[in-house]
């Protein structure tokens, strides 16, 4: 299409030039657009300056070799002259207004020159032109409205109407253009910010810049603009967060992490960068117990966290860029510490346990007890136990104070001290606990009396020992302490006995060794009884008793004593017998008697009979003297001897007269026992039936129960109730009178003489008995008639008396 345009604006300028060359005459000038197509006609010169066209070739019409012949050259046929080659005004004769080339054409025969002129018209062949493509424009963001940025320029080469002619901007809300025309006429485009500019929300602005020229058509150049705005430090860093909140458990490790806070900042480079700070009143704790790192805002605990001690952090965080001058942003951040159970309960003793006496009544105070866990919620709240083994209890005071209490009775012999075990558990999970152990000592209290080895002792010893010798040691233990285990010994004076036996014996006080005091003669005493008694020296002073039974041992010190035959008329007693007398006629009867006892004494051991061993002649002297000797059976062997003369008589006479003479005073002896015994037997028969009779008369008149023998089914032998038993075959040794039944202490009491001690004059009871026959009789005459006294109560009481009756000799 442009092409055709082209020719048809040529074939115009073609029909202008041959009407202008017609009136004009010699001066040829053709007017021809630049640009034509290679072989465009411009005019036909060989007409122009009238030349036939025969004559063409003849007259060698051609252009001046030294002229513009690459633009044009002569068609020799026709005489046209042809465009030759591209002809651009804006080459040939740039930016002035007309253009004009100057063609010489030459014909030979006759030679002739003609000039012709050819006007290069200019066409709007050149758009308008930016050096460069794009350019970049930067703006700081905070520059003025209204500040003017200038452009580049663009150019056009072609003239006059073709030449550039206006600017245009690409459609845009922040700048508008402005075109300045300089005094040479040259338009400038210039760059107007219209409007404030923000970096952060448009950074780049690409505008195009269009030069517009003003041919017809138009034709245009463009160029890109890249406005990059640069950031000015408008912005601070903004933390995502106004407050951070995080929990971190007390038991974190050095170097954890626990929060990150962020902060972003719309300004770029510098401007954009962040840091993050601890704010300016961060307290001191906070920076020991965490670091915020600079670059990535991560807080990490590098110091211990104790819940106990601080429970929350609150602290302000602060970004800053590094813009100058620089802009910060703040936050705030909140740090729980979740309590973990990392604390073991304690258990403080508020009061060091006391001593606690062994007599403490139940529920007194030993200790008190303070229990403490820093931990908080469950794992602070402690359960203090004690096992149950100890007689101790824990007393709940107030919150986490107890007292340890006794909570039964206590016996320091049993259990000195007790290291009492305490548990304190927390209620954590897992639970802690610890332990503490108490010691509690039990004071002693004299709650325990001596102890002696045996309930009573017996000792023998020989009689006619030297006195000073020591006899025997008692020994007595108790279990008490100290003061109240410390034991004296002593011997008790009874009232009872005639001689206090202090005057016979001594005890050392400290060890308890008896020593005899005095010599002891077995034929009048055969056994003491003392009564020693340990005595501790508490407060007050507890003691006990035991007995001694000394018994003296006999020593054969005594020689056997005849009684008969008498010896009154010197050393030789006189007996007589018949001489009829047959073999085994008893001649005399010798007795003796040895004050010592057992072996000592057994000179029994034959009859003493004297018989004849045949019978007596006529020749025997009438007159024989025997020599007998008497031995005891002692060690070492008493004896004595008694010389017994005999006189055989030859008619009967009383055989013993003589003996019978002489047994009066043993006779007499015996009747007097006999007496004795006669009179004894009938006062005790007489008591025993008054007895009776009182009892029957008040069990009778009184309550049925105590009358023994209606209710006597309780009672296997009621007849021992009340029983007066006497020795008759001998001398009486003891009369025992029983009250109370069987199931009580009743006891026989005998002497402790030997049968055969028939000239003792000694009498031994034991310690607790009434030692006479007629104070036993007092007690009971006056007891009987009182209307409180009752066969039941002295029953229930067991009462037991005894009386012994003294021997005679
Ligand atoms: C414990 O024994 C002491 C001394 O024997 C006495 O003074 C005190 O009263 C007793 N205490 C009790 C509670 O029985
Ligand atoms: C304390 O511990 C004992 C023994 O473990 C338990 O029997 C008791 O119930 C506990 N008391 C409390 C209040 O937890
Ligand atoms: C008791 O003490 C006396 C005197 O110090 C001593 O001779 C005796 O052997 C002691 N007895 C005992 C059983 O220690
Ligand atoms: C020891 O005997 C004395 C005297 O008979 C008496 O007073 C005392 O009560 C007795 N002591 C004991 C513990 O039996």
């Amino acid at each position: 299409m442009r092409r055709i345009r082209v020719w048809k604006q040529a074939a115009l300028w073609l029909f202008v030039f041959s009407l202008l060359w017609n009136t004009v005459g010699a001066q040829i000038r053709y007017t021809i657009p630049e640009e034509l197509k290679e072989g465009s006609v411009v005019g036909n010169i060989a007409r122009d300056i009238g030349l036939e066209i025969s004559d063409i070739a003849d007259r060698k019409l051609r252009i001046a070799s030294d002229s513009s012949t690459q633009y044009f050259s002569v068609d020799t046929r026709n005489g046209e002259l042809i465009v030759n080659g591209r002809i651009d005004r804006e080459a040939l004769c740039g930016q002035s207004a007309s253009c004009l080339m100057p063609l010489q054409l030459v014909i030979e025969n006759p030679l002739q020159l003609y000039r012709v002129n050819i006007e290069i018209q200019d066409i709007n062949d050149n758009a308008p032109n930016f050096h460069t493509k794009d350019s970049i424009l930067k703006i700081a963001e905070s520059v003025a409205v209204g500040a003017k940025f200038p452009f580049e320029s663009a150019e056009d080469l072609d003239v006059g109407s073709n030449s550039l002619k206006s600017y245009a901007l690409s459609n845009n809300a922040f700048f508008r253009l402005n075109v300045k025309t300089l005094e040479d006429g040259k338009k400038v485009p210039e760059l107007i910010v219209d409007k404030p500019l923000d970096r952060e929300k448009q950074s780049v602005h690409k505008l195009i810049l269009t030069a517009l020229d003003g041919g017809d058509p138009v034709k245009s150049g463009a160029i890109m603009t890249q406005v990059i705005v640069q950031d000015t430090n408008d912005n601070e860093p903004k933390f995502e967060q106004s407050q951070y909140k995080a929990s971190v458990q007390e038991s974190t490790t050095f170097g954890s992490s626990v929060l990150t806070v962020k902060a972003t900042d719309l300004d770029e480079g510098l401007n954009g960068e962040i840091q993050y700070f601890f704010g300016a009143r961060t307290p001191d704790n906070v920076k020991k117990s965490f670091n915020i790192n600079a670059e990535t805002g991560e807080i990490t605990v590098i110091g211990k966290l104790d819940y106990e001690l601080t429970k929350l952090y609150t602290f302000d965080v602060c970004a800053k860029d590094k813009g100058s001058p620089e802009q910060e942003g703040h936050s705030s951040v909140m740090l729980h510490i979740i309590d973990e159970n990392d604390n073991i309960p304690e258990i403080i003793l508020t009061s060091l346990p006391s001593p606690v006496s062994e007599n403490a009544s139940v529920g007194t105070v030993v200790a008190l007890i303070n229990v403490k866990d820093l931990d908080s919620g469950d794992n602070g709240k402690i359960n203090l136990t004690i096992s149950t083994r100890f007689p101790f209890k824990l007393k709940p005071a107030f919150d986490n104070h107890y007292s340890l209490v006794t909570g039964s009775l206590l016996d320091r012999e049993a259990n000195a001290e007790y290291d009492i075990k305490l548990v304190a558990t927390d209620s954590g999970g897992p639970s802690l606990k610890s332990t503490k152990t108490v010691n509690v000592k039990i004071l002693d209290v004299n709650d325990n009396p001596p102890v002696f080895s045996q309930p009573s002792y017996t000792v023998y010893i020989k009689e006619n020992s030297p006195p000073g010798a020591s006899l025997f040691s008692v020994s007595a233990s108790d279990i008490d302490q100290d003061k109240n285990a410390i034991l004296s010994y002593s011997i008790l004076d009874l009232t009872s006995n005639q001689l206090p036996a202090s005057s016979y014996f001594y005890i050392n006080s400290e060890n308890g060794t008896i020593y005899s005091m005095s010599s002891f003669d077995y034929e009048k005493t055969k056994l003491i009884s003392i009564v020693v008694q340990a005595k501790d020296h508490g407060s007050p002073p507890l003691s006990s008793n035991a007995t001694v039974h000394v018994f003296i041992l006999d020593h054969n010190d005594n020689v056997p004593a005849v009684i008969y035959p008498s010896t009154s008329m010197g050393s030789v007693s006189h007996q007589k017998m018949p001489r009829s007398a047959k073999a085994g006629h008893l001649v005399t009867k010798v007795t003796a008697v040895d004050a010592d006892s057992g072996h000592n004494a057994c000179v029994n051991l034959h009859t003493g009979e004297v018989r004849t061993k045949r019978a007596v002649s006529e020749h025997d002297d009438s007159s024989q003297r025997l020599l007998i000797e008497i031995k005891d059976n002692g060690e070492p062997i008493q004896s004595t001897t008694v010389t017994v003369d005999i006189l055989i008589e030859d008619g009967f006479h009383e055989p013993i007269s003589d003996y019978r003479d002489k047994t009066i005073e043993p006779n007499k002896k015996t009747g007097k026992i006999t007496l004795y015994l006669i009179i004894s037997l009938a006062s005790v028969s007489l008591f025993c039936l008054l007895t009776f009779f009182i009892l029957l008369v008040k069990c009778a008149r009184g309550s049925r129960s105590c009358c023994i023998r209606r209710t006597n089914s309780e009672y296997k032998n009621p007849n021992r109730n009340l029983q007066i038993q006497l020795n008759t075959d001998g001398p009486i040794k003891y009369v025992e009178v029983l009250g109370g039944d069987m199931m009580s202490q009743s006891q026989s009491f005998g002497s402790y003489l030997s049968p055969m001690s028939e000239f003792s004059d000694l009498t031994l009871v034991k310690p607790s008995s009434t030692t006479n026959f007629t104070d036993t009789l007092n007690v009971l005459d006056a007891s009987l008639p009182d209307s409180a006294w009752t066969f039941e109560s002295q029953q229930r009481r067991s009462t037991m008396m005894k009386a012994v009756e003294r021997e005679e000799t």
